[in-house]
């Protein structure tokens, strides 16, 4: 299908305009099943469960609340023990963190053989990026702004998951965060709401498809529901307060278009959301999500989140389970407060019978519509594990969408592409590190199996390349710092020489090749989960490292690892060239190169900006104007400029703007023509821009749109992206690209929470990325 799309824009005559035919909508969302297909009524199943909860304890019905980590592996400080006991017991809903076939029917065994009712278990993991094959992480996935390619990686992460016995997936994670400092930014696709939207959409239908019943379906979580990314300073798990006027418009969109994508389940946030912690608020969970948005699935909490309520301060244990029932949770992750605690608060008139009843329901139901009730075995057959893990395909699938969701970042002179000839020197603690390449949360990759940069490198240039390779330092210098990062037993391939032992090796090296390839960055768990930092640089081991390599006057590549905006001025100046590669997944090594040899033209666009220093955060490319904004050119030049909003030590602007990526050719954009400057009402308003490859190489360009509401009741951000399309051109080719913009796109929540457009002056931008823009100017009047 993909292929056949590409071909349908690609095949015209060089130099000659051709027009993109397609609506702002990508195809994608035009095939989305409408939500009511996961949560259309059915009489049957109502019947089926109605007689079921009838029959049921209090127990059994506390313990379908009850999900239970298996252990494999814990992100918190609890861990369940003596699971199959308290599955016979019926008191266990879904278990998750265990994974492979004959585990889990052993364990599925003792449910449906051995409780009183035979009531199925769920089976949940972190599927976040991939399976045993792993794709980019998700900021990576992000990059690449190609719906198609992120659907195919949760289409094959759940054909994958579900081959080993998996059914439920926390995953997509729609974050919306805009500060780096907070690790798990690696965790989601960046600050914008509209793209993040488009994105929760494509990875709820690739998890889910259009059949949940299907045995290569799963259902997917959408998280953490609601503001986990806005955290304060930048720390895991801290505060969030924000405006409502700020929750709806920024931050809440991709949550509900996951809603709006017929997403089974939701996954409640760490955070306290007005003072109350997501967990416990009613208005959240109830009024938002089911009332405002018409969730009909189940709310699951995070991580022992009901207890970490204790922490937050409002409550015991009974206390916050209450709390948490009466906001509308349904299921309780690990911390058994539900379990332990709800016969006692409905004893003492704290919950309903109906309450518990209400959640007992809805897990059922999704336990029903996966078909589990049907066959509780449909996702154990070990056969189908054999064809459909890690196969040639998947790998293959993997290798081309990372290669797609790199940015090239900087090339200057054009030194990449490279040539398949010389001598390579591949320097740096992430030349040959098989284990960081799949990036955090990849709980089922096979880690050394992974194709390290150097492996990719050889295997790509074969004898035509001479490749020396050395680590040149650690990745930090401070060992202690170092295995902070080292999650779920990840090697960091610590070298305890002495550093100029290390690095005299690399540079004897570097001194003896053509080009440098120095592959450095954050090793992969110091993103993440719990892995905030204040310094967002490249650790200054690296760094020195880089110094170091330029010295010897060789054109150096940085290949760049991480999972967060980086600090990047420095390695701007040093390195002739970079390429971000987030952290490609397990194809990494065959992905890089074939970005670097030009066998892939990269396209990937930053979903995030990236700033120039700490002191910026939070920088966003949708913010607003002060009363006091820097004149454009002050702001363009980096001038200061008494009683206007910028700083002393720091220009405003960020390092790269979001929406930002070379290629390399390049494109020149001409004017916007519109079929109206002035419009009414329900028009359609057609604004085009022609676009023309004018470089060497074909290659894939995001074109990016975005609105500004020049004056209205409330004050609007300087722009917001609207609409994107990725296209590919042959070198010399134009085409040109036509966006369909209604009154829809003009919406906004104003104070009153009110989603409506006003009259008004609209700036429409087109361009390559939020910075570099052609304007033009329109009156829209109701
Ligand atoms: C994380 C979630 C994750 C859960 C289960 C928590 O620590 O915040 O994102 O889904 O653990 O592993």
């Amino acid at each position: 299908m993909l292929c056949a799309l590409y071909q349908l824009q690609a095949v015209s005559p060089k130099n000659k305009k051709q027009p993109v035919k397609q609506t702002k909508q990508s195809y994608l969302l035009a095939t989305l099943p409408d939500k009511s297909l996961y949560f259309k009524s059915d009489p049957k199943m109502d019947q089926f469960i109605t007689n079921l909860i009838s029959q049921m304890t209090l127990t059994e019905k506390l313990g379908q609340l009850n999900l239970p980590s298996a252990g494999d592996f814990t992100t918190g400080q609890a861990q369940s023990s003596d699971i199959g006991k308290k599955v016979e017991e019926s008191k266990v809903g879904g278990l998750f963190n265990i994974k492979g076939v004959e585990k889990i029917a052993a364990i599925q065994r003792v449910a449906v053989e051995k409780s009183r009712l035979k009531i199925p278990l769920l089976f949940g993991m972190d599927v976040i990026h991939g399976y045993v094959t792993n794709f980019p992480i998700p900021l990576g996935l992000a990059s690449s702004w190609d719906m198609t390619l992120i659907e195919q990686s949760a289409r094959i992460a759940a054909n994958e998951a579900t081959s080993d016995g998996i059914n439920w997936t926390f995953s997509p994670m729609v974050d919306i965060a805009r500060d780096p400092r907070w690790g798990r930014i690696a965790e989601g696709s960046g600050e914008d709401a509209y793209l993040g939207s488009q994105i929760a959409k494509a990875m709820v239908h690739g998890y889910q498809g259009d059949d949940l019943a299907q045995n290569n379906t799963m259902m997917a979580c959408v998280k953490h529901y609601a503001l986990y990314g806005a955290a304060e300073a930048g720390r895991d798990y801290n505060t969030v307060d924000m405006s409502r006027v700020r929750m709806y418009n920024e931050y809440f969109p991709p949550y509900k278009a996951a809603v709006d994508a017929g997403v089974g389940t939701v996954m409640a946030s760490f955070n306290e959301v007005d003072g109350i912690p997501a967990t416990a608020n009613r208005w959240l969970q109830t009024e938002v999500l089911r009332n405002q948005w018409g969730f009909g699935g189940f709310v699951v909490t995070d991580y022992t989140g009901i207890n970490e309520m204790i922490a937050h301060g409002i409550g015991n244990l009974q206390k916050v389970s209450a709390r948490a029932l009466n906001a509308g949770i349904d299921m309780d992750m690990v911390g058994e407060g539900f379990l332990t605690t709800l016969q006692k608060s409905l004893d003492e008139g704290r919950v309903t019978q109906s309450e518990i009843d209400r959640a007992v329901r809805r897990v059922l139901e999704a336990k029903y519509r996966l078909g589990l009730f049907d066959n509780p075995y449909k996702y154990c057959d070990a056969e189908r594990g054999k064809r459909e893990i890690y196969n040639l395909a998947n790998r293959e699938a993997a290798r081309n969408i990372a290669a797609r969701s790199m940015v090239l970042m900087e090339n200057k002179q054009q030194t990449l592409p490279l040539r398949k000839s010389g001598t390579i020197a591949l320097i740096g603690p992430l030349a040959n590190n098989p284990e960081n390449m799949p990036g955090t949360w990849s709980v089922a990759a096979r880690h050394s199996e992974a194709i390290s940069l150097l492996k990719g490198l050889q295997e790509t240039v074969g004898k035509e390349v001479r490749i020396l390779s050395a680590k040149g330092c650690n990745f930090e210098y401070d060992a202690e710092l170092e295995s902070r990062s080292a999650m779920f037993g990840k090697n960091t391939y610590r070298d305890n020489r002495p550093k100029e032992l290390i690095l005299q090796e690399a540079l004897s090296m570097a001194r003896q090749a053509d080009v440098i390839v120095a592959a450095l960055g954050e090793s992969s768990e110091m993103s993440g989960e719990c892995s905030s930092r204040t310094r967002i640089d490249v650790p200054q081991s690296q760094r020195d490292l880089l110094v170091e390599l330029k010295k010897t006057g060789k054109p150096v590549v940085l290949v760049l690892f991480t999972g967060r905006p980086l600090v990047l001025n420095q390695e701007k100046e040093l390195a002739d060239a970079i390429l971000n590669v987030w952290f490609p997944g397990s194809e990494a090594g065959y992905a890089v190169s074939d970005v670097l040899f030009g066998k892939v033209n990269p396209s990937g666009k930053l979903p995030v900006t990236f700033p120039r220093s700490v002191g910026q955060i939070p920088i966003y490319y949708n913010y607003k104007n002060t009363g006091r904004p820097l004149s454009d050119d002050a702001r363009d030049n980096c001038r200061f400029e008494k009683f206007r909003s910028n700083y002393l030590d720091e220009c405003n602007t960020p390092l790269y703007p979001f929406g930002y990526g070379l290629s390399y050719t390049t494109f020149q954009y001409g004017d916007i023509s519109l079929n109206a400057n002035e419009l009414r009402g329900n028009q359609t308003l057609k604004a085009s821009v022609t676009i023309t490859n004018t470089g060497k190489y074909d290659g894939e360009e995001v074109v990016q749109l975005y609105i500004r509401n020049v004056e209205g009741s409330n004050t609007r951000p300087v722009k917001e992206l609207k609409g994107f399309r990725k296209i590919d051109f042959k070198a010399g080719e134009s085409k040109t690209v036509t966006f369909d913009i209604t009154p829809d796109d003009l919406k906004f929540y104003n104070n009153e929470l009110q989603y409506d457009w006003e009259s008004g002056e609209f700036e429409i931008q087109i361009g390559t990325n939020s910075r570099d823009v052609k304007v033009a100017k329109v009156n829209w009047l109701k």
